[in-house]
């Protein structure tokens, strides 16, 4: 049979188990590793993949319209990274020092700094520099591996400033391979102009931003800060349950700061994840493992802020399904790199290389609603695959911040190719 494109003989490939659900317990930790693996990819979708011999029996080389020749390389889906702030303007040295001095996060952010620091660099930015920017992170995001990026507003803090941050998003998508997956973000703080009577601004959320936007289908998620200082569980509850009428699908950034029982609202509105959970309690995870919330697990952020990890193990051990992402953001974690993500969740959570992987891939496409699409290297799938520098998949996060992806391909089409490159090792 004809196929678009045919990746033969790698080294090893690693993917999640056939499925559209995210792994769980034990299952986090067994991978599907094929040894002098191919791929056949045709239509955008993975057609075939297995055994070289087995694939090219079916779809042989002579038959393809082109072949990569993995050997001496892993291949593996295309990192989803589930949980970044891409689209900001303007970066935060200044605060990063300061908490070298020793001021807190909270402290920064009462000052005036922190995520209000980054609104004021939104306002002053017009769309089309925005957007800019964004080809040129996305640009960075896809050579280090990842294929697909959800990507929130939040900087922008008013109806026309954040369809300024998604409408710059989507002015970005159509310029770049790699997919985005629109959040409105309208809850990540309360802006200066509304801090007298912050009513008014949860008024504002629930009456004009949240049907506006989803109207205007410029975000797929709605997303609440609901933290110490931030939004409360009742502000919470009411923008996301409003998000939830418009068609918005739900997040949280839950107990990041203080345990507040975002984890539990998370829970009670079957929210499809909640991400950071650093101060989350047992009953709070408890109940997002019963509902099936995903926990999206942010260790960047902790590095970068010098705050306790998420207790992965724990969750893990609960049956609680857990996604691995960057966090990208100017203020707690200024880095797009899944494979850092992955280092840190190896040596700071203590997921093993496996789980890590299964987190930043398989269940990082259902913390975004694909994981029927998206994350694994699966018949039917979207074709996105990376081909990295390594015959081991374990080598990705032990050999940190160093970049080992050679090429990477989206639906079925080479993006990327880094060229020969040192090598591993
Ligand atoms: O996910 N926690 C809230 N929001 C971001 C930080 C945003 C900022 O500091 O600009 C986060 O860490
Ligand atoms: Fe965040």
């Amino acid at each position: 049979m004809n196929s678009d494109l045919l990746v033969v003989s790698a080294a090893q490939l690693l993917t999640a188990p056939a499925g559209d659900r995210p792994l769980l317990g034990p299952d986090l930790d067994r991978p599907v590793l094929i040894e002098d693996a191919a791929v056949a990819c045709v239509g955008g979708r993975v057609a075939a993949v297995g055994r070289t011999r087995d694939v090219v029996a079916r779809y042989p080389e002579s038959e393809s319209a082109r072949v990569l020749d993995a050997r001496g390389l892993l291949v593996a889906p295309g990192f989803v990274d589930s949980h970044t702030h891409l689209p900001f303007a303007g970066t935060r040295e200044m605060e990063f020092e300061a908490r070298a001095r020793g001021e807190s996060y909270a402290a920064i952010a009462e000052r005036g700094g922190g995520i209000r620091a980054s609104v004021r660099h939104l306002r002053a930015a017009s769309e089309e520099s925005l957007a800019a920017a964004v080809v040129k992170r996305l640009a960075r995001l896809l050579a280090q591996g990842t294929t697909t990026v959800e990507a929130k507003s939040g900087y922008g803090l008013s109806l026309e400033e954040e369809r300024k941050q998604l409408s710059a998003l989507k002015r970005a998508a159509a310029s770049s391979p790699v997919e985005i997956i629109p959040t409105l973000l309208g809850a990540h703080e309360v802006p200066d102009e509304h801090r007298a009577r912050r009513e008014g601004y949860v008024a504002l959320l629930i009456e004009s931003m949240i049907p506006a936007i989803a109207r205007e289908h410029l975000a797929r998620f709605c997303d609440v800060f609901c933290d110490q200082g931030v939004f409360t569980v009742e502000e919470s509850r009411r923008i996301l349950l409003r998000a939830r009428e418009c068609g918005l699908r739900l997040k949280l950034h839950a107990d990041e700061l203080a345990d507040v029982g975002a984890a539990g609202l998370a829970a009670e509105l079957h929210a499809v994840s909640a991400d950071h959970l650093l101060h989350a309690s047992p009953q709070g995870l408890r109940a997002m493992a019963e509902a099936g919330v995903i926990a999206v697990l942010l260790p960047g952020t902790a590095f970068t802020l010098g705050l306790p990890y998420a207790r992965a193990r724990v969750m893990v051990e609960m049956g609680l399904p857990v996604a691995l992402a960057t966090d990208f953001n100017p203020g707690s974690t200024m880095s797009s790199s899944m494979a850092m993500a992955m280092t840190l969740a190896v040596t700071q959570m203590k997921l093993t290389p496996a789980e890590a992987w299964m987190a930043a891939t398989a269940n990082g496409a259902c913390a975004v609603g694909e994981g029927g699409r998206l994350g694994r290297i699966q018949p039917g799938f979207d074709a996105d695959l990376v081909l990295f520098q390594a015959t081991d998949h374990r080598h990705i996060a032990y050999h940190y911040a160093q970049e080992h992806v050679r090429s990477v391909v989206k639906r079925g089409v080479p993006v990327w190719d880094g060229g020969e490159s040192l090598g591993c090792a």
